[in-house]
């Protein structure tokens, strides 16, 4: 798929969807404020609020206010800048099925200017917002919309909504949210394989001997039960974040830092994933135990009724092309486990010969370990000599090469994921949206791995909340030869 070149202009108009919502409150508005307190939003741009709750302008800033106050970290928050970035924001009440609301909603905007409309809203409302949209005249090439997950359970479904989307809005006008990709450590992935020499040359099966990727969380439900039992650990976290990370660490060199290039590039690795086997995968839900020193209860108990939901999932994945051939792509994810940490370790082959070894010397590989939350760093293991005169042998040491983003960057201040996407989709740049062809192959592979689980009657093993899941997900890549990087 290729994108058109068509210039998009800063937007004049940012519609929310969903403003009184979770997202809204945690995310959106927070990173609004601190895009407008750096002055980085078009000085006109209006940010007109939306959602069912009856609230009028005053109302809904009240609650916007208290929202930046519990939200915007203390350091930062300034009372003068929140009162500035909130005369700019209105609100709409708004059904999202009420055609009187986006009569409403027209009126408030305007059919002048450029205009980006963010929907975070049910998917089920999806179809309705668009029809209603496009009856007011809110859609057309003045009109850009950005998409916020879950955009189907499948993908079919997926398709479905993707086509309803299509209907009234061209794909370089789509921005389909992943909010991993707005995270300045996941795009400093591509600076540390494309701005340095040092890596490309030795990125490929030849010198690599897997790659694996951990995204472990400690929270649970959080009370999101009825979206999160539906869709479990592999649809909520492997089809979109983990799947991008692993676009991103497999893909081509692009030839430019642009949307279509840098797209064209990830999509196709996701077409090049090979049809998961089931033996390939374990999957977990997690009982009662201990995250830190906190006594948490089973998934079940949270949920309210029982459920085959996973919360946990451990593949091995491959990536069949010519550079990845013989390399596995270990993921694994889950809620519930002993900390809280996303990383990627690239694990190298061992040295051809060790020359030491005839001195008594054991060596290890290298391994180049990208932590992107909560630490940032990069941290790349070499193997050193330890000092001495060596009269009983020689002993090699790993020892790490860190670069600390936090220390490397300490006067930077770091921004949330979301700050970032709002300001590209303001300004119109999509690079770090998901293109549809991306989406649909993200989906197909999962469509696989759940048809391939269905089959095979694959059940959650249970883990006791607060360790790496189910003793299955460690046996998965020992029985390689290999270990997790714990
Ligand atoms: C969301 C998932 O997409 O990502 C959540 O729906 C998950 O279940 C969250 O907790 C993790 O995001 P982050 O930025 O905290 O790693």
């Amino acid at each position: 798929m290729t994108d058109t070149h068509e210039k998009i202009v800063r937007a004049t108009t940012l519609i929310l969807f969903g403003a009184t919502g979770d997202l809204a409150a945690r995310m959106l508005l927070p990173s609004l404020y601190a895009l407008a307190h750096d002055r980085l939003l078009p000085e006109a741009l209006k940010i007109v609020a939306t959602a069912r709750s009856a609230h009028d302008d005053g109302s809904f800033r009240a609650h916007a206010r208290e929202a930046l106050e519990a939200h915007v970290p203390d350091s930062f928050f300034e009372a003068d800048a929140a009162d500035r970035f909130l005369e700019r924001v209105s609100y709409v009440t708004l059904d999202a099925t009420d055609a009187a609301g986006y009569r409403r909603l027209a009126e408030a905007v305007g059919t002048d200017g450029e205009i980006a409309i963010f929907l975070s809203t049910a998917p089920s409302l999806f179809k309705p917002t668009i029809d209603n949209l496009e009856a007011v005249g809110l859609a057309g090439p003045h009109v850009r919309l950005a998409l916020e997950k879950p955009l189907g359970t499948d993908l079919a479904s997926s398709s479905e909504i993707n086509d309803a989307v299509a209907s009234a809005f061209p794909e370089e006008r789509t921005f389909r949210i992943d909010h991993y990709l707005g995270k300045e450590t996941v795009q400093n992935l591509l600076a540390l394989r494309f701005a340095n020499l040092l890596f490309e040359p030795v990125w490929s099966g030849s010198h690599i001997d897997h790659v694996q990727i951990t995204v472990s969380e400690t929270i649970g439900l959080e009370g999101r039960g009825d979206y999160y039992d539906g869709a479990g650990a592999l649809r909520d976290m492997v089809q979109n974040h983990m799947l991008q990370l692993l676009a991103l660490v497999a893909m081509e060199p692009p030839s430019h830092f642009d949307a279509t290039a840098v797209r064209d590039e990830k999509v196709k690795v996701l077409r090049s994933l090979r049809p998961m086997r089931a033996e390939d995968s374990v999957i977990g839900q997690y009982e009662a135990g201990a995250v830190g020193s906190k006594p948490v209860g089973r998934y079940s108990d949270d949920l309210g009724r029982e459920s085959t939901t996973e919360t946990f999932v451990a593949l091995k994945a491959h990536v069949d092309n010519w550079r990845w051939a013989g390399v596995p792509f270990y993921l694994r994810t889950g809620k519930r486990l002993p900390e809280r940490r996303t990383e990627i370790a690239i694990q190298f082959k061992s040295v051809p010969h060790s020359m030491f070894a005839s001195r008594g010397a054991t060596s290890a590989p290298n391994r180049l370990v990208i932590a992107i939350q909560p630490a940032e760093n990069i941290s790349l293991e070499l193997m050193a000599k330890q000092p001495g005169l060596d009269r009983g042998g020689i002993r090699l040491r790993n020892v790490e090469l860190d670069i600390d983003q936090a220390d490397a960057f300490a006067d930077v201040r770091r921004r949330i994921a979301y700050e970032r996407l709002l300001l590209d989709l303001v300004e119109g740049d999509p690079t770090l949206f998901v293109r549809r062809d991306e989406v649909e192959a993200q989906w197909q592979w999962i469509d696989g791995i759940r048809a391939a689980w269905s089959q095979a009657n694959l059940k959650p093993r249970p883990y006791a909340s607060g360790t790496w899941g189910p003793s299955a997900a460690i046996a998965l890549i020992e029985r390689d030869g290999r270990s997790w990087n714990d």
